[in-house]
C-alpha cells in the first residue's frame, strides 16, 4: 500500500508526538490537526509535518483533513467526561462519534486504512464509562470493513518522558509523604511510549496487521501502589502509600474531579476495578517490551536529570 501521507488525529499529544517523529524519520508526511496551534508548537519544526488548526468534530473540517491522505491514525482520547449511561456525553463525542465520523470520512474520500488506539480493558460491560466508550469506538472502527481496513491497538498505561501517569504521581509525592489512594491493589502493565508507536508504525506498513486487535503492554505487572512507591523512590520523594477502602476512595475522587486539571475522577477509579493487564504476550510477534526501570529514572530522577544536564553542558564546552 502507498504510504506517503498519514493523518494523525490527536497527533499533538503524548503518543502522537512520538509517532509523528517516527513517521517523519521514515520519510512519511504527517498531517496533524490541533484545536489550538499553540499546543502543537513542539511539532512545528518537524520535517514533513503539517500542523493544521481544525475542529475534528466539524464534518467539513474532518473532510478536508482526510481528503488525500493514504491512512489515518486516531489517537484522540480523554480521561474525564460528564457522567452518563453507558458513557457520558464527552466520552461519546471523543471516543465513539469521532471514530464513526472518521470511518465515514475515509469511505467518502476512498482512504482505505485506519489504525486506532483504544485501551486495554475496553468492554461493553466494563465498570467505567471510559472503557465502555472505548469499546463502542472499537466497534465503530471495525464496522468500516471492508472499505476501510483497520488495526486496533489497546495499550495499558503508557510511560515515557512527558507521560501524564508517572509524572502525575511524581508531582503529587512532593507534597504528600503519606499518599492516600484508591485502587492501590489494581494491576497494571505499563508500556513504553516508543514501543506503542513502533507498533502503530508497523501496523501502518504491514498488510498482515489488517483486522488485528493488538494488546500493548510492558514486560512486568505492578499494582498501582507498587508503581507509586517506585516513583517515590526514583524521584527522591519516598512515600507511604495508604490504600483507601472503596467508599472513601470514591468520596476522594468525587472531590478531586471538581478540581481544574482533575488528577482523578470517580470514573477513573471505576476503570481501576478491572486489571489493566494483557491477556497473552505483552506485545504482538514476540517483540521485547522495554522495562519501566530502564526509562523512568531518566526523566523522574532529579540526580539523573542533573547529571544529563551537566553532562550536556560539559560536552558543549568541549565542542
Ligand atoms: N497515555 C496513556 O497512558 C494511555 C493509555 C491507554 C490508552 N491511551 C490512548 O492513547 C491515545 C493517545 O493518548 P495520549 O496519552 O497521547 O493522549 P493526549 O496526550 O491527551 O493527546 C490526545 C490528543 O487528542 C486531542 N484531543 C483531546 N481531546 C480532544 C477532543 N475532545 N476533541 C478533539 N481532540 C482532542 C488533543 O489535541 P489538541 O489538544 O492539540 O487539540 C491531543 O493531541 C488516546 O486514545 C488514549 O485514550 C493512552
Amino acid at each position: 500500500m502507498k504510504l506517503e501521507e498519514v493523518l494523525i488525529v490527536g497527533g499533538s499529544g503524548f503518543v502522537g508526538t512520538s509517532l509523528a517523529n517516527k513517521l517523519a524519520e521514515r520519510g512519511i508526511r504527517v498531517r496533524i490537526p490541533t484545536r489550538r496551534r499553540s499546543r502543537a508548537g513542539h511539532l512545528l519544526l518537524l520535517p514533513n509535518a503539517n500542523v493544521v488548526e481544525a475542529d475534528v468534530h466539524d464534518d467539513a473540517s474532518l473532510d478536508a483533513l482526510v481528503a488525500g491522505v493514504d491512512a489515518v491514525v486516531n489517537l484522540v482520547g480523554i480521561l474525564h467526561s460528564r457522567e452518563g449511561k453507558p458513557y457520558g456525553a464527552d466520552f461519546e463525542q471523543a471516543h465513539v462519534r469521532l471514530p464513526q465520523r472518521l470511518v465515514a470520512a475515509c469511505r467518502k474520500h476512498g482512504v482505505g486504512r485506519i489504525v486506532h488506539v483504544s485501551a486495554l480493558g475496553a468492554g461493553d460491560d466494563a465498570p467505567s464509562g471510559y472503557l465502555r466508550s472505548k469499546a463502542a469506538g472499537e466497534a465503530a472502527i471495525r464496522a468500516g470493513e471492508p472499505d476501510v481496513a483497520w488495526t486496533i491497538v489497546r495499550p495499558s498505561v503508557i510511560f515515557g518522558p512527558g507521560d501524564r501517569f508517572l509524572n502525575l504521581f511524581a508531582g503529587l509525592l512532593k507534597f504528600f509523604p503519606v499518599f492516600p489512594v484508591g485502587g492501590a491493589g489494581s494491576r497494571l502493565q505499563p508500556v513504553f511510549v516508543e514501543d506503542v508507536t513502533e507498533l502503530l508504525a508497523t501496523a501502518l506498513a504491514w498488510p498482515e496487521a489488517v483486522g488485528q486487535t493488538w494488546d500493548a503492554a510492558g514486560p512486568k505487572v505492578y499494582t498501582l501502589g507498587e508503581l507509586i512507591e517506585y516513583v517515590g523512590e526514583v524521584s527522591d520523594h519516598r512515600a507511604l502509600v495508604a490504600p483507601l477502602p472503596g467508599p472513601v476512595a470514591m468520596l476522594q475522587a468525587a472531590v478531586l474531579e471538581k478540581l481544574p486539571n482533575a488528577p482523578l475522577s470517580r470514573d477513573n477509579l471505576r476503570s481501576l476495578q478491572v486489571d489493566n493487564v494483557a491477556d497473552g504476550p505483552p506485545l504482538p510477534f514476540d517483540a521485547a517490551p522495554t522495562p519501566l526501570e530502564t526509562i523512568a529514572p531518566l526523566y523522574l530522577s532529579p540526580t539523573r536529570r542533573k547529571a544529563e544536564f551537566f553532562g550536556m553542558a560539559a560536552r558543549k564546552r568541549e565542542v
